[in-house]
């Protein structure tokens, strides 16, 4: 895919931030959600692909906008896209940080279709590649992380969402020594921290969105950090629902060129509300400032991404709640 186009996916994700972030601390999800979808696919109307949306707002029946399956942009290549317009819709409901705006885009193809379930995954960054398997137990993860990192279990900290599901790996991350940031919600950005060198966070742990899971390893992978992933279904409509999208052995460990294949994979994301990496949208009079990261796997680039809008220049972009 053509470099000129990280730039193109940052704006999406730009607009769908400022129309999002309006809704911060008043206390309904939904609408925020809303705002954030309606924005992001307006502004994919202007992209040149010929996009194919395979992570997104669900079934065609469920979602008017951005459904499994809908076509956006007008001409350029053929990709598969994966949205999250919100991610994180409790954080922006509450005001809380850590709530983002987020794409990947990949060849036709090159991105897992995750059902829309529970996925358990694991993350790091590029020290500890290859050293994660998610099938050992949790010490054993800390123990090769932090020989990767050169430091002690005490030095490495896990981001683990804060649920009852995850009672026993919280419980032996703490008897292991681990530091642990517990989340209310949102486990893309854990990830992508994971993954960047300075961030304090290590290693992400835990059941969260298997569809997030995909957007995770988008990230991951442009940092050249690892991560697996495997689905955890609640039931047989789970299983059923993964061996439609073709799925047959639920307990497949997919590694992260199975959830993104290829480093032809670009990422963007930016932050809603305030996060560790990236400054949530402010709003001035006449303006927005956002802050965005966006990635190519192919080289290897990471840009953070400081802009300033002007609403008498970008009117799309002025919606209040
Ligand atoms: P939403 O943006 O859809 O609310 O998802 C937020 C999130 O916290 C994800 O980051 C995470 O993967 C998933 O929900 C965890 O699901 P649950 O809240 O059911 O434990």
């Amino acid at each position: 895919m053509e470099r000129e186009l990280a730039l193109e996916f940052v704006r999406v994700t730009e607009s769908a931030a400022v129309a999002c972030g309006r809704w911060m601390g008043r206390g309904d999800k939904i609408a925020a959600d809303q705002a954030a979808v309606d924005a992001m696919r307006a502004a994919f109307d202007i992209v040149s692909i010929s996009g194919k949306v395979v992570i997104g707002e669900g079934e065609m029946d469920e979602a008017p906008m951005l459904y499994i399956g809908e076509e956006v942009g007008h001409g350029g290549p053929a990709v598969d896209i994966a949205v999250d317009p919100l991610e994180g819709t409790n954080l922006v409901a509450k005001g809380l940080p850590g709530a983002i705006a987020v794409l990947a885009i990949a060849p036709r193809g090159h991105l897992l279709h995750a059902p829309d379930m529970y996925m358990d995954k694991i993350a790091v960054g590029p020290m500890a590649k290859g050293k994660i398997d998610i099938n050992a137990p949790v010490t054993e993860n800390l123990k090769a992380v932090a020989a990767a990192l050169n430091r002690s279990v005490e030095d490495v900290t896990v981001v683990i969402l804060d649920r009852p599901r995850h009672a026993a790996i919280i419980k032996e991350a703490r008897d292991a020594g681990a530091r642990i940031k517990l989340i209310s919600d949102g486990d893309v950005s854990p990830a992508i921290n994971a993954a960047i060198e300075g961030t304090g966070v290590h290693m992400l742990l835990g059941i969260g969105g298997a569809p997030e899971g995909v957007l995770a390893a988008a990230a991951v992978k442009c940092l050249g950090g690892d991560m697996q992933g495997r689905l955890w279904p609640e039931g047989d409509d789970d299983i059923k629902r993964a061996k439609a999208m073709g799925i047959t052995d639920i307990n497949k460990v997919f590694t992260l060129d199975e959830l993104v294949q290829g480093d032809d994979v670009i990422f963007a994301a930016t932050a809603i509300t305030q996060g560790d990496l990236l400054n949530g949208v402010r709003y001035f009079g006449g303006g927005a400032r956002t802050h965005s990261l966006v990635m190519r796997g192919t080289t290897g680039t990471v840009r953070f991404v400081d802009a300033i809008h002007k609403f008498d220049k970008k009117p799309m972009l002025i919606k209040r709640v």
